[in-house]
C-alpha cells in the first residue's frame, strides 16, 4: 500500500459523479483505505451510474449538493474533517458555454470563491499538525492558455493565461482565485492544468465518446470546419495518478501542467476510432463507420492547438503517462462498447434536447 500520509485519510472530493472525478473516486478508493466524501450537484454531467460499483460502500459517501452553497461545505468540513479537498465540480462543455455562460461563472468562479472560503475558515480553526497537511487541489485545464500556433512550443506552467472560450475564461477565473486564496490567506493550495481526458464515464457531448455513440447508432460523425484542429490527448487514468502523486508530494502554491503527449488532429482521431470500430464491430453490412464522417459548421473562437509540456511534473514528482495513445484509444472504445447500458442512461431526454441544440443548426460544410 501507499506510503502517503493521506492514505487513510479522508478526502472531500467535489464534482465527483462526473467524468474525470469518478475514475478518481473509483481509484482512490481502490488504491486507499480512507473515506471519500463526494459532494456533486448531479447537474445534467453528473451521472451517478458511474459510481455504481461504489453502491453501499462504507468508504464512499455521496452528498448530492453545490460547492457554492457554503453553510453545507462548511458543514462538511466540520463533520468530517479532511485532510484535503479535490475541486473537479465545474461546468466544463465549451459548446454549453457558448450557448449559456451563466452557469459557468456561477459554478466554475461564484462556486470556487465560496468553497476556497469554505477550506479556508476550515483550515484556519484545525490544529497546527492539520493546517500544515491540509491542501486544496484545484483541476484545471489547458485552455485557459489559448491556441497555440503550428509549431509553437508547448504550454508551460509559465505561458501567459490568454483564454477564449467564456468556459475557458471561467476556469482561468478561477485559477486566479485559487493562486490568490493561496498568496494572500496562505492556503495550502496546488492546480493541475491537464489536456484533453479520454477514457471510461465521459459523457458523449465530448468529441470521443459522441463520435463512438453516433458511429455505433448509425449517425452523422459531426467533425467541426476543417478537423485539423489539435488536442493532446490525456488517459484519464494517467491523470488520476498525476492528481494522487500531487496530493502526495506537489509543492503548496504551485501549478502542475499534465499532458499525454498525444497531439493528434480532430480528423485523423475520428478515423483512428473508426478504423477501431471496423475491427472491434464491423458494420453487418459491411463497409467502414468513416463513411459516417460530415464535416459541419465550426464552432465559433474554436482554439487551432493544444500542446502541454509535462516536464515540470515528470522532473520534479516522477509522474509520466503510462498509456500510449494507441493502447489508451483501445481500452476506451472497448469500455464503451461493453457499457452500453451507462451509455443508454448517459444519453437520455436532457441529452437528446443538448444534440439538438448543438448540431441542427450546423450547416454541413466540406471537408
Ligand atoms: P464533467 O462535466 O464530466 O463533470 C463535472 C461534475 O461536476 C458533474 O458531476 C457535475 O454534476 C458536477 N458539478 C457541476 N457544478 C457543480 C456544483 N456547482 N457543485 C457541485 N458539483 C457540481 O467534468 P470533467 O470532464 O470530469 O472535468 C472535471 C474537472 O476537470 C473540471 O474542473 C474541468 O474543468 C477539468 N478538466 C477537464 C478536462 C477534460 O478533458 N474533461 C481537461 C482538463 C481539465
Ligand atoms: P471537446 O471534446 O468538446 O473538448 P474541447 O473543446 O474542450 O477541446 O472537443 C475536442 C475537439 O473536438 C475540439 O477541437 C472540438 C472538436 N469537436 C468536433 O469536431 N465535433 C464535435 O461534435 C465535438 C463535440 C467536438
Amino acid at each position: 500500500m501507499h506510503a502517503s500520509p493521506l492514505n487513510d485519510q479522508v478526502l472531500l472530493v467535489t464534482g465527483g459523479a462526473g467524468f474525470i472525478g469518478a475514475n478518481f473516486v473509483l481509484e482512490w478508493i481502490a488504491e486507499r483505505k480512507g473515506t471519500i466524501v463526494n459532494l456533486d450537484k448531479l447537474t445534467y454531467a453528473g451521472n451517478r451510474a458511474s459510481l455504481a460499483a461504489l453502491d453501499n460502500h462504507p468508504r464512499h459517501i455521496f452528498v448530492e449538493g453545490d460547492i457554492a452553497n457554503t453553510a453545507l461545505t462548511s458543514e462538511l468540513l466540520r463533520t468530517y474533517q479532511p485532510a484535503a479537498i479535490v475541486n473537479f465540480a465545474a461546468e466544463t462543455h465549451v459548446d454549453r458555454s457558448l450557448h449559456g455562460p451563466e452557469d459557468f461563472m456561477q459554478t466554475n468562479v461564484i462556486g470556487t470563491s465560496r468553497l476556497l472560503e469554505a477550506a479556508r475558515a476550515y483550515s484556519n480553526g484545525l490544529p497546527v499538525a492539520g493546517q500544515k497537511a491540509f491542501r486544496f487541489l484545484h483541476i484545471s485545464t489547458d485552455e485557459v492558455y489559448g491556441s497555440l500556433e503550428p509549431g509553437a512550443p508547448a504550454f508551460t506552467e509559465n505561458s501567459p493565461y490568454l483564454p477564449n472560450s467564456p468556459y475557458a475564461a471561467s476556469k482561468a477565473a478561477s485559477d486566479h482565485l485559487v493562486r490568490a486564496w493561496h498568496q494572500t490567506y496562505g492556503l495550502p493550495a496546488l492546480t493541475i492544468n491537464s489536456s484533453n481526458n479520454y477514457g471510461p464515464c465521459q459523457l458523449p457531448e465530448k468529441l470521443i465518446p459522441l463520435i463512438i455513440n453516433n458511429a455505433l447508432a448509425g449517425k452523422g460523425l459531426p467533425v467541426y470546419g476543417d478537423g485539423l484542429q489539435i488536442r493532446d490527448w490525456l488517459y484519464v487514468g494517467d491523470h488520476c495518478a498525476a492528481i494522487r502523486r500531487v496530493l502526495d508530494a506537489g509543492r503548496i502554491g504551485e501549478t502542475y501542467n499534465v499532458g499525454g503527449g498525444n497531439e493528434t488532429r480532430n480528423i485523423d482521431l475520428v478515423i483512428m476510432l473508426c478504423n477501431m470500430l471496423d475491427q472491434m464491430r464491423p458494420l453487418p453490412k459491411g463497409g467502414t463507420y468513416s463513411a459516417q464522417i460530415a464535416h459541419v459548421a465550426d464552432r465559433p473562437g474554436h482554439d487551432r492547438r493544444y500542446a502541454i509540456d509535462s516536464s515540470k511534473i515528470e522532473s520534479e514528482l516522477g509522474w509520466k503517462p503510462k498509456e500510449s495513445f494507441t493502447s489508451g484509444i483501445r481500452k476506451t472504445v472497448e469500455w464503451y462498447l461493453d457499457n452500453l447500458d451507462w451509455m443508454q442512461d448517459a444519453t437520455g431526454e436532457t441529452y437528446r434536447q443538448w444534440i439538438e441544440t448543438n448540431y441542427a443548426l450546423r450547416p454541413k460544410v466540406p471537408a
